[in-house]
C-alpha cells in the first residue's frame, strides 16, 4: 500500500473510532484506487455522531401513546360537509384564480428504492396505463400539462429523484423530451442518504467492501433537498406560492386539483393534507390527528391498538383520517421550516438489508430483518405549521397505490389499473356513454381531466365494445 493511501486509511480511522466504526476500512487493501476514493468519500459524508445518537436512540413509545390519548379530530373539511355543492364551488373557484395567477408549483416525490414492487427501475418508469401502458411519470406530467393549459399558465414541476432513480430518471426524461414539459418547467433534484446500521451493534453496514448501505432519507428528505437545490429560490423567482405536492405511485392523483387548492388557499392554511376516511380502526395509513391545536401524524404501527378501536358519539372512528400523502404547502412555510436544520424528526424501520461480513468480507443476504434505516417522513411538518387543514376525499376518485408486486393482496399494479378502469368507466356513463362491462378504457389526462370536459368532447350514446384508450 502506498504511503498517501496508508494517510488516508489511517485520517478516516481517526474520525471512525470515536464511534465505533473502524470496521468500514477492514477492506482497504484489498481495494484499487478509485475504490479507494468513491469509499472515502462515502464516509466522509457521513454524520457519525448523528447516527450514532439515532441508534442509541430508540424513541418513545410512551411519547406517542400520550399524545394519542390527547389526540382529538382535526379540523377538516369532510366529505359529507360539501355535499351542498356550494362549499366546493367556492373553494374551486378559489383555487382556479391561483392556478390562473401562476402562483402554484408542482412537487412529484419519486426518490424511494420501491423494493415491495421488485421492478427493476425507478417506480416512476412503471407502466400503469391500463390500456395505454404509459408510465407512472409520463402519467403525472400529461395531468400537469393538462392542468396548465386549462388555466393558460406554466406549471413547474419539482420532481425529487434519489441517487438510486437519479441517473435513470433524467435520462428517461430526456429521452421522451419530457414528456412534453418545457424544459425551464422542470427542475429535478437528488435526496440524500442516511447509511443503514446493524441492528444488533449500531455499526454501519458495508453494501460492497467499497460501498457503504446507503439507502435515500425518506420523502422528507425533500424539504432540506429543495433548499440545497435551489428550488425554493426559483419558486420565488418565478412567483410561486403554494406547492403541490404528491407522490409517484398514485395514478389516480388529482394533480393540483383547484377545490383542494381553494380549500388550503381559503383557510390560510400552511400545510394541507388530503385524507381518506379510514375503514377500519388498524386501516395501514398514517393517522392524522390533531393534538393541542397542532396537527400530526401517528403512523398505524405505532397507534395503540385501543386508541384506534375508539368511537366518537355517532359511532363512527375517532380517529378516522388517513393520510394518502398529498398535500399543499405555502412555500413561505416551507423557507421557515429550511431553515432550521432540526424541523424533521429521524424515524427508525427495521429491513433486510444486505451486508459485507465484517469478519470474512462476504456478501451476505439475510433472510429476516438485520439492519435500521433512518428515514425523515415529510408530514412531520404538519406539527409545525402555524395553521394546517385536512381534506377528506373519495378513495375511489384519488387513492391508488402501487406499492406491491402483482399477486400480493392489495396496492398492486392490478388493482390501480383496476380502480383507473372504474373510474373512467363512470365518467363515460356520467357522459352519456356507456361501456361493455368488462371492457378496459382508459382517458388521458390530455383529452379529459374529469367527466364534465369529457361530456364536451364524447358523441352522446358512445358505446364502447372493445379496449378503449381516449386521447
Ligand atoms: P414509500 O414509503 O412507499 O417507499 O414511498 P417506496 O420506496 O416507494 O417503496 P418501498 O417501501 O421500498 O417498497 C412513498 C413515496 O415517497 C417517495 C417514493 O418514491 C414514493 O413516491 N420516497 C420515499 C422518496 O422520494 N424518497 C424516499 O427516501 C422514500
Amino acid at each position: 500500500m502506498s504511503t498517501s493511501a496508508m494517510d488516508v486509511r489511517n485520517d478516516l480511522l481517526d474520525g471512525l473510532r470515536p464511534y465505533g466504526q473502524e470496521h468500514l476500512v477492514a477492506f482497504w487493501d484489498r481495494l484499487d484506487e478509485s475504490q479507494r476514493r468513491s469509499l472515502a468519500a462515502e464516509i466522509r459524508g457521513v454524520d457519525l455522531a448523528l447516527v450514532t445518537r439515532l441508534y442509541r436512540d430508540p424513541g418513545l413509545p410512551e411519547a406517542i401513546r400520550d399524545l394519542a390519548d390527547r389526540a382529538s379530530s382535526p379540523p377538516a373539511v369532510r366529505l359529507a360537509d360539501r355535499e351542498g355543492r356550494f362549499a366546493s364551488e367556492t373553494a374551486r373557484r378559489r383555487g382556479e384564480e391561483a392556478l390562473r395567477a401562476g402562483t402554484v408549483g408542482a412537487i412529484l416525490v419519486a426518490g424511494g428504492q420501491g423494493t415491495r414492487l421488485g421492478f427493476q427501475h425507478p417506480k416512476g418508469m412503471f407502466p400503469i396505463g391500463p390500456v395505454s401502458n404509459k408510465s407512472l411519470f409520463q402519467l403525472h406530467v400529461e395531468k400537469l400539462l393538462a392542468v396548465a393549459r386549462r388555466y393558460g399558465v406554466r406549471i413547474p414541476l419539482y420532481l425529487m429523484t434519489s441517487p438510486a432513480t437519479h441517473d435513470e430518471t433524467v435520462e428517461y426524461f430526456a429521452a421522451h423530451r419530457r414528456f412534453g414539459l418545457p424544459e425551464d418547467d422542470l427542475h429535478v433534484f437528488c435526496q440524500g442518504t442516511m447509511p443503514a446500521v446493524d441492528a444488533a451493534t449500531g455499526r454501519i453496514l458495508l453494501d460492497r467492501l467499497d460501498h457503504l448501505a446507503l439507502s435515500p432519507d425518506g420523502h422528507g428528505g425533500m424539504l432540506a433537498a429543495l433548499a440545497r437545490s435551489g428550488g425554493l429560490d426559483d419558486c420565488r423567482r418565478r412567483g410561486i406560492e403554494h406547492l403541490f405536492y404528491f407522490q409517484v405511485d398514485n395514478p389516480l392523483v388529482e394533480v393540483c386539483g383547484a377545490a383542494f387548492l381553494g380549500y388550503h388557499l381559503a383557510a390560510g392554511s400552511e400545510m394541507t393534507t388530503q385524507v381518506v376516511a379510514k375503514r377500519f380502526p388498524q386501516e395501514k395509513v398514517g393517522n392524522v390527528l390533531a393534538v393541542e391545536g397542532r396537527l400530526r401524524v401517528i403512523e398505524y404501527s405505532d397507534l395503540p391498538d385501543d386508541v384506534a378501536q375508539r368511537r366518537a358519539p355517532d359511532g363512527s372512528l375517532a380517529i378516522w383520517a388517513g393520510s394518502i400523502a398529498v398535500h399543499a404547502f405555502e412555500v413561505r412555510f416551507l423557507e421557515r421550516m429550511a431553515a432550521s436544520a432540526e424541523a424533521l424528526p429521524f424515524h427508525r424501520a427495521k429491513k433486510k438489508v444486505p451486508y459485507v461480513d465484517p469478519a470474512t468480507g462476504t456478501r451476505i443476504e439475510p433472510d429476516k430483518p438485520n439492519a435500521v434505516k433512518f428515514e425523515r417522513f415529510i408530514f412531520d411538518l404538519m406539527p409545525s405549521a402555524r395553521h394546517a387543514l385536512v381534506v377528506e376525499v373519495d378513495p375511489a376518485k384519488h387513492f391508488a397505490p402501487v406499492k406491491n408486486a402483482s399477486g400480493e393482496p392489495s396496492d398492486t399494479p392490478e388493482s390501480a389499473k383496476a380502480q383507473m378502469v372504474a373510474l373512467h368507466t363512470a365518467w363515460l356513463a356520467q357522459a352519456g356513454g356507456d361501456v361493455a362491462p368488462g371492457v378496459p378504457v382508459e382517458i388521458s389526462p390530455l383529452f379529459a381531466m374529469d367527466a364534465n370536459e369529457l361530456a364536451a368532447k364524447l358523441t352522446p350514446g358512445t358505446r364502447v365494445t372493445s379496449p378503449a384508450y381516449l386521447a
